[in-house]
């Protein structure tokens, strides 16, 4: 396999931490999602917080099967993980990651971006950074969790948003670090690293059940959704419109129908909408 260890090449400096211990960069693959997957399925070089990153996909995959273009000059990384979490708590996997990600770009590139229900990562109401979960739970001793992170760092946004274009009915532009940013060159591996810091501490925070409750705040916080008004979609087709009352302990949107039946959210796109636009 032509797999290069990070770690040979420049020190992360991430040895103290589960997630990221071992990281295998590529230049160029298909997809690392598909990558992890197969190595997760095969239950080979599969270490709980196993990374493997790509400097450019050919086949990079989006949330609903569309496809994610990833040119260089992106962070491109999939993360294998196996938590000690129950079931019950398995969405918070995608929660803790739209944190992780949001806070290590504001970290790392002093924007002020924020998290567009579920995992999307925004800044000016376009889109800087889009999360993937796959998971495989059965109980047994193969279960993994793969979270893909994609951000666009310093890539050519028009062709981004041409792939955007022409295979996404529900359009939300998309922007890069670099864009929004202007002068400010961002290292690709530094903010890795950040994101990488970020994603094991939340997720010792998420083994200890204490600290579910501060999670859910710091998520209400940053995606700020609360008492907007939503329209949601599922594949693309509008289901219904209403308020978000709330974000319950799952990260689900609880919503209140415009025909007032409350009703909890868990998947699906969203656009937001000022409170009197139908
Ligand atoms: C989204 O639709 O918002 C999710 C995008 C996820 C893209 C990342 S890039 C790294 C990993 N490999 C893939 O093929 N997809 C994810």
């Amino acid at each position: 396999m032509d797999m290069d260890e990070l770690y040979q090449k420049i020190d992360l400096g991430l040895r103290d931490l589960v997630i990221g211990k071992r990281i295998y960069h590529y230049n160029k693959i298909k997809s690392t999602q598909l990558l992890a997957i197969s190595l997760a399925e095969t239950n080979i070089n599969t270490e709980h917080g196993t990374v493997i990153v790509a400097d450019e996909q050919d086949e990079g995959i989006g949330r609903g099967k569309k496809k994610w273009a990833s040119p260089r000059g992106g962070l491109w990384m999939s993360l294998i993980i196996k938590p000690k979490i129950d079931f019950a708590k398995i969405n918070m996997i995608s929660v803790i990651s739209a944190i992780s990600v949001c806070e290590a770009i504001n970290d790392i590139s002093q924007l002020k971006t924020f998290i567009k229900w579920p995992n999307d990562v925004l800044i000016n109401e376009k889109k800087l950074a889009g999360i993937l979960i796959d998971t495989n739970i059965n109980n047994n001793k193969n279960d993994y969790i793969i979270i893909g992170i994609g951000i666009n760092i310093d890539v050519d946004i028009s062709k981004i948003n041409l792939s955007i274009a022409s295979n996404n009915i529900i359009t939300t532009r998309a922007t890069s670090i670099h864009n929004e940013t202007k002068s400010k060159n961002i290292d690709r591996f530094i903010l890795m690293k950040q994101l990488l810091r970020k994603i094991d501490f939340y997720l010792s925070l998420l083994e200890n059940d204490r600290y579910h409750k501060k999670i859910i705040e710091i998520y209400k916080k940053l995606s700020n959704i609360v008492g907007k008004r939503i329209i949601i979609y599922h594949e693309s087709l509008k289901k219904y419109s209403g308020i978000v009352k709330d974000i319950d302990n799952g990260g689900g949107l609880i919503l209140e129908r415009d025909d007032k039946l409350l009703e909890i959210i868990y998947s699906g796109e969203i656009t937001i909408r000022e409170q009197n636009d139908k």
